[in-house]
């Protein structure tokens, strides 16, 4: 059997240039047997269009709070529960600073508020923005509070620029999420 057989993950996909991974990764996830919901953000769709996930991945694809109804009326309290895990890949600098605020102001972010499973980040952006004090004391705060990241990779970024920043590889992030879905600790 599949280690990921069954699984329902909700996938958020934030909007950065490394989105594109997100059609990779969706692949991967299903290959394991997972059912994978994509959720965007407004700016994700600058990106990558809905419709590319929404292929991949068979399944509607959730943008909008109040539009939106992949699984119930309720699109982050139904979500939330339907999660056996919540994945965000990539995460902007910006997502994980709404949700170590405790920002609630889209789909997205009210959803990490709603639900009670484990939450994976795969932060990707450009190397200053990853070594801001901001960005690692969100990531420190968020990591204390049992917040799963897998860290981005040095290497070559979209700006052409060489630092650390770029989106973990998949297999990294999928360890990560079978890890998360096992109940191994973090470290
Ligand atoms: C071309 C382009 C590429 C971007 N790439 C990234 C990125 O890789 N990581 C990141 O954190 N922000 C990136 N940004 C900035 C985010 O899009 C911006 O902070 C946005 O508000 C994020 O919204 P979201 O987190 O709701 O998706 C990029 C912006 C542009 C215009």
């Amino acid at each position: 059997m599949a280690m990921l057989d069954g699984k329902q993950i909700v996938l958020g996909v934030t909007g950065g240039i490394a989105a594109f991974k997100a059609c990779s990764l969706i692949r991967r996830l299903m290959e394991r047997g997972a059912a994978v919901q994509v959720v965007m953000t407004q700016h994700a769709t600058e990106f990558v269009t809905p419709l590319t996930f929404q292929t991949l991945s068979g399944r509607s694809v959730a943008v909008d709070l109040f539009t939106a109804r992949p699984v119930g009326p309720l699109p982050h309290i139904d979500l939330a529960k339907w999660a056996h895990i919540l994945v965000i890949a990539p995460a902007t600098a910006n997502i994980i600073g709404k949700i170590a605020a405790g920002i609630a102001d889209d789909l997205l972010s009210t959803l990490v508020m709603a639900t009670e499973s484990p939450v994976v980040l795969a932060p990707a952006m450009n190397a200053n923005m990853y070594s801001n004090p901001i960005v690692q004391q969100n990531i420190e705060k968020l990591r204390a509070l049992g917040y799963r990241f897998v860290e981005p990779e040095e290497g070559i970024l979209a700006s052409g620029d060489r630092g650390v920043g770029r989106l973990a590889k998949l297999t990294a992030i999928i360890a990560e999420i079978e890890a998360a879905i096992s109940g191994e600790v973090t470290e």
